[in-house]
């Protein structure tokens, strides 16, 4: 993430990026597990009414990856199709936007997110 901010500060600045700084890949453990920690766990964890409802636990890789009762949330490289993307963004009914009844993820964070699921959602 540092790579990136700081290269954007660049690009404000009008300096040239240098070559050695190819798209640094989005960690799941550093960049993306700490998003939902804070964020999903109070409800998403086995005994709290968001995983009680939906059955999606968002507590590990392995919960994120299996998805809703429904089926996956995530289509690995196709951050268009994954409905997270949708609901996060709010682009599914209100009732349904997460996090649930709270204040949207913030911009940097989805698109961390987004990035993430496009270069494959792997467990990194
Ligand atoms: C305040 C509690 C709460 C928080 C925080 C929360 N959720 Fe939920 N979530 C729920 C409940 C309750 C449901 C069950 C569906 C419903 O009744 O709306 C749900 C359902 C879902 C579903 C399934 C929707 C479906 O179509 O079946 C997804 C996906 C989801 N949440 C993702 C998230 C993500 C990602 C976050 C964090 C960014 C999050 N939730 C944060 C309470 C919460």
């Amino acid at each position: 993430m540092k790579v990136i901010r700081i290269l954007a500060a660049a690009a404000v600045a009008g300096v040239a990026a240098p070559a050695w700084a190819a798209p640094e890949p989005v960690s799941f453990a550093e960049d993306i597990q700490p998003i939902l920690q804070v964020r999903c766990t109070v409800c998403h964890a086995p005994g709290q009414d968001g995983y009680e409802a939906s059955g999606f636990d968002l507590t590990s890789y392995e919960g994120l990856m299996k998805g809703t009762k429904h089926g996956p949330m995530i289509v690995p490289g196709d951050p268009v199709t994954s409905n997270l993307i949708v609901l996060i963004e709010g682009r599914a009914d209100k009732s349904l936007q997460m996090p649930h009844g709270k204040k949207k993820l913030t911009s940097c964070d989805r698109d961390l997110i987004r990035k993430w699921i496009k270069q494959g959602a792997k467990n990194n």
